[in-house]
């Protein structure tokens, strides 16, 4: 299987460390190519078009930004299935609507992994029973969301689609909650110096019942914005997209 690549940043890179467990061939495509001939060295292709780069492809992973969802999900699903990680452009109803018309058309699929919060099995399922309400409270050092702050201030209140359009690169977890419970959740962002975790709370009241989930995550290394849980998140999510599961489990 060729595994095609959207990024070759802290996610792109990860995914080249284990290709081996994937067993898969990449290609890489980046705005900045130099940065995936670093990522690649000989083990693997890079694309400098991005028309060359989707031939042959039998999976793409967007790695890249919201910028990218919209610049290139339209072409991907034409002719591959999508893991889409800039989750915060789904928000997008126009954009969603879109890629979700072409997805049909052409019978293919959009893939979100859960990324850097639990609970998105559960969410999915109450959803059948309705949802009344969805909050997420993310609160992480002022460093990762790139603010300077030196107490724990709340830096924003509001609608999911409001939070991923003033942190489009932070605050995926809220636009992947909102999607599996087909409801825009309510977002507070704390910035808070004493934390140097991601910290993901969140809420859902529904007729079946209560949920309540914390992730205490530690950042990644190489980017203190993503948390290792949602890279560990998309490599399980690539076996299961790669490798026949003989054995499901989860929602
Ligand atoms: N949903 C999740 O669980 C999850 C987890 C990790 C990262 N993410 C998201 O995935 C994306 C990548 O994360 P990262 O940590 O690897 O970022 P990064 O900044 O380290 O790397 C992104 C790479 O993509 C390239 N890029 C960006 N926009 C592009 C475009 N329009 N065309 C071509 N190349 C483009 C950049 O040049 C860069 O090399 C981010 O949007 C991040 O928020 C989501």
């Amino acid at each position: 299987m060729r595994l095609c690549v959207i990024g070759c940043g802290n996610v792109g890179r990860l995914v080249a460390k284990n290709r081996g467990v994937l067993g898969v061939s990449l290609k890489f495509f980046d705005r900045h190519p130099e940065r995936c001939f670093e990522v690649c060295k000989d083990d693997c292709e890079v694309s400098t078009s991005f028309d060359e780069f989707l031939e042959g492809c039998d999976l793409v992973v967007e790695a890249a930004s919201p910028e990218a969802v919209r610049q290139y999900a339209p072409q991907v699903l034409r002719k591959a299935d999508m893991v889409v990680l800039s989750v915060g452009a789904l928000m997008d109803k126009e954009l969603y609507g879109r890629l979700l018309r072409i997805a049909e058309n052409y019978g293919t699929s959009i893939v979100v992994p859960s990324g850097a919060v639990a609970g998105i099995d559960a969410i999915k399922a109450l959803k059948n029973a309705g949802i009344e309400e969805v909050q997420v409270i993310t609160t992480k050092n002022p460093k990762a969301l790139g603010v300077n702050v030196e107490e724990k201030t709340v830096l924003f209140e509001g609608p999911a689609s409001e939070a991923v359009k003033r942190f489009p690169t932070n605050v995926n977890v809220v636009a992947t909650v909102s999607l599996a419970a087909g409801k825009e959740a309510t977002v507070k962002v704390v910035a808070d110096p004493s934390v140097d975790k991601n910290v993901h709370e969140i809420r859902v009241k529904s007729k079946a019942g209560e949920l309540y989930v914390k992730v205490t995550n530690v950042p990644s290394p190489d980017n203190p914005k993503t948390s290792l849980l949602a890279a560990l998140s998309l490599i399980e999510t690539l076996k299961e997209l790669v490798k026949k599961q003989r054995i499901r489990i989860g929602t």
